[in-house]
């Protein structure tokens, strides 16, 4: 109980000093009207003694005076004009009125100057803030507009990044099923090198491997060696094919490298890996170079062929040379895979070829590079 009584006399306050407050707020509140009529007619009077002494507030306040004392000397100067001249009451009473409402006169024209003056004031001052506002507006408005460029250029960076990623994840994704199957199929007996860059891609190998097995060719050819010159003579091994591999390479250090390739994987005795260096070709459609004809000189009925080189660098439609010198040596069945389809030069490749090759369909494999595959008999 004492907690609670002694809580109530601290929450509210004394009865006097309430009061006080109360009379306070309504002083202030009888107040306020009375000191804005003052400083209204303070600014009223002040205003009319700029306007009089053009901008010199107190030469303005000196014509005020002289005008106030004109005002209360006007009416009496006319009365005692009045009077003199009339010597009546009536007359002294009209001067006098005529006086008053000369100052009326005046004062009325000179609040409605100011008021006149005041008013465009603040219509130049409402002009300028609406001219600030305006500017300030469309400022704004160009700023949300290169703002919502900004976004839309973010935006369609954003969803070609999204688009990128898609693929690359797409890419990797398929890259990692292909080489599963790839070594489902076929099992290296150590590490085989990444197959990427220059390298056939698992997926154009697994397909590689898939028409070998399928096919089981007496003679395979490639031009261009590497990780697939491998996996074909794993496959032979694995499989029991007994297959004549022969591999052309351009490229003696790269020959070499793929011959010390398979020798670790231990089948270097199925392929035959032929430096053929390029040289030119009797062919009168085509100006680059292409393989040595020594290096296929002895190459007769051909099962199947994998067509990943010469390199593109070599120059236009590098591949091409392949069936005009060769398409007397393929066998039936057979298959040619050309790799890197991606590439417009290989596209005329391929379209060049199927008005030379006899008996054969085509289908295009879109895999990583993609790849075109021309069949017979198969
Ligand atoms: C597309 S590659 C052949 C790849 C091969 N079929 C494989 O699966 O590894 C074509 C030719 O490029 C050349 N080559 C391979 N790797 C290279 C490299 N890293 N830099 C330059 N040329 C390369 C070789 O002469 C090869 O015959």
């Amino acid at each position: 109980m004492n907690k609670g009584s002694e809580t109530t006399t601290v929450s509210t306050p004394p009865q006097s000093a309430t009061t006080e407050k109360r009379n306070e707020t309504s002083a202030q509140r009888l107040a306020a009207p009375r000191s804005r009529v003052i400083s209204r007619l303070i600014s009223v009077v002040s205003a009319v003694a700029e306007l009089l002494g053009a901008g010199n507030r107190r030469g303005g306040l000196v014509i005020l005076a002289v005008l106030a004392c004109g005002a209360v000397l006007l009416p009496v100067f006319l009365l005692t004009v009045f009077i003199s001249a009339n010597g009546t009451s009536g007359s002294a009473v009209l001067g006098l009125m005529l006086g008053l409402i000369v100052d009326l006169l005046v004062v009325l024209l000179l609040l409605g100057v100011v008021t006149h003056k005041m008013t465009s004031r603040r219509l130049a001052t409402l002009t300028r803030s609406l001219r600030d506002l305006g500017t300030r507006t469309s400022n704004l408005e160009m700023s949300l507009g290169e703002q919502s460029e900004q976004l839309e250029r973010q935006a369609i960076a954003a969803a070609a990044t999204r688009a990128a990623v898609g693929t690359a994840v797409t890419d990797v994704g398929n890259r990692l099923q292909a080489t599963q199957n790839l070594f489902a199929l076929v099992s290296p007996r150590g590490p085989v090198p990444q197959m990427v860059g220059y390298v056939a891609a698992p997926d154009v190998l697994l397909v590689l491997v898939q028409k070998f097995l399928s096919l089981r060719p007496s003679l395979a050819i490639e031009c261009g060696s590497g990780t697939s010159t491998l996996f074909l003579a794993l496959a032979a091994q694995q499989y029991g094919i007994n297959c004549r591999l022969v591999s052309l390479e351009h490229d003696p250090a790269y020959a070499e490298a793929t011959r010390a390739l398979v020798a670790d994987h231990g089948v270097s005795h199925l392929v035959d890996i032929r430096h053929a260096a390029l040289t030119t070709t009797p062919l009168t459609d085509h100006s680059g170079p292409w393989y040595d004809p020594a290096a296929f000189q002895d190459l007769h009925n051909i099962g199947l062929a994998f067509v990943d080189g010469p390199p593109g660098d070599v120059g236009p439609q590098a591949r091409y040379p392949m069936i005009p010198l060769l398409a007397d040596r393929l066998g039936n069945p057979c298959a040619i895979l050309l790799d890197d389809m991606t590439r417009a030069d290989e596209r005329v490749v391929a379209e060049r070829w199927m008005t030379q090759l006899e008996g054969f369909s085509y289908r295009y494999l879109p895999l990583t590079r993609g790849a075109g595959i021309f069949t017979r008999g198969c």
